[in-house]
């Protein structure tokens, strides 16, 4: 007889969150849209989210289109991050090198937005990204996201995954990398004024990881479009790597026969590599992974080995081992 045993990431949230922290999707999407639950549960309510950013951008058309069908295989261990803290706190260079950037990433302009894909494929497509979504299969997933500098946060996204897109660029059998690479906009992003920063920002994944269920473009966050703050019209989501691999505001996907230098590895290759999969015993060169902290409550729980993803994701590297696959 064939037992399931449900992995970390398939357990109901209302069975590995404390019930006040669990909210019923539907109820949320409904109360987020009559801004009720985020008052009840003490959280800010739309207008405040939308004053700090946290809201779906008003140049979105795509807002529609949500809140997408939630894909039950991806489920969480933990309480999802308030999405006011979760838009408050981000890393995204091109606005500046501190975690406020939400304010100034409100400049950046998310339509026309043009995808490309190009590189060792059957033929490059230029795509406009509403046309993308509709040829990709929508999903909401909950998914953990662990930054290098220790902090953690638990997030609904929303969006297609990568599979589906590397799918649509044919790929030739020769391409063994999907590079993804961030716009490039001095006169919005004043970041990239700056000219000791490799830009633009760049990274990528071997086509196995590319295809690999896990591997997710995100769309949205919170049932919406997500916030500028987060890499809108769309990034990627990778929970098992660290978060500097989630390249932010995609305009191009490009596939290559070598593994492309990113853009931290470029600043600091002794503390960032191409691989940056999380391993609690594998120390920044500065500070421990042990431990990470939970944004919103404070509270810092263990670290787990590919964050918790391994069952999906460690066979990815047999073989590879002498590689630096935990920085
Ligand atoms: N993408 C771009 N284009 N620019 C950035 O500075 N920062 C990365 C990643 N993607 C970054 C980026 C880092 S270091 C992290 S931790 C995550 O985005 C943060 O994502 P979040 O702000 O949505 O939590």
């Amino acid at each position: 007889m064939l037992i399931k045993i449900p992995r970390g990431w398939e357990l109901p949230e209302s069975a590995a969150t404390p019930e006040a922290a669990y909210w019923n999707r539907r109820t949320l999407m409904k109360g987020l849209a009559a801004g009720t639950i985020l008052a009840a549960a003490g959280l800010p309510s739309t207008r405040a989210l939308a004053a700090k950013g946290s809201d779906a951008p008003a140049d979105d058309p795509s807002a529609k289109l949500y809140p997408f069908k939630k894909n039950e295989a991806f489920r969480l261990d933990r309480a999802l991050t308030d999405p006011e803290v979760n838009a408050t706190y981000n890393n995204f260079y091109e606005f500046g090198s501190h975690k406020e950037i939400w304010k100034d990433a409100q400049k950046l302009p998310i339509r026309p937005w043009m995808v490309t894909i190009d590189g060792l494929v059957e033929k490059k497509i230029e795509i406009a990204i509403d046309d993308l979504l509709a040829k990709m299969p929508l999903e909401e997933r909950l998914y953990r996201h662990r930054c290098v500098e220790a902090w953690a946060m638990a997030i609904p996204w929303s969006g297609f995954p990568l599979k589906a897109l590397v799918e649509l660029a044919k790929p030739a059998s020769a391409a063994k990398f999907v590079v993804m690479e961030t716009f490039m906009n001095p006169k919005v992003a004043p970041g990239q004024k700056q000219f000791w920063y490799p830009w633009p920002y760049v990274d990528g994944l071997t086509i196995e990881e590319a295809t690999n269920d896990l591997a997710f473009i995100a769309t949205g966050a919170y049932g919406r479009p997500m916030a500028k703050q987060h890499g809108s019209p769309l990034r990627l989501a990778v929970p098992w790597k660290y978060g500097f691999k989630h390249v932010k505001s995609i305009v191009r996907f490009s596939f290559a026969d070598k593994q492309p230098k990113t853009f931290w590895q470029t600043i600091q290759p002794q503390e960032y590599g191409f691989w940056a999969n999380v391993n609690p015993d594998v120390s920044h060169p500065r500070w421990s992974q042990k431990t990470e902290r939970l944004l919103g409550s404070g509270d810092r729980v263990p670290t787990q080995l590919y964050n918790g993803y391994g069952e999906f994701v460690a066979a990815l590297y047999a073989g590879r081992e002498k590689e630096p696959l935990f920085k």
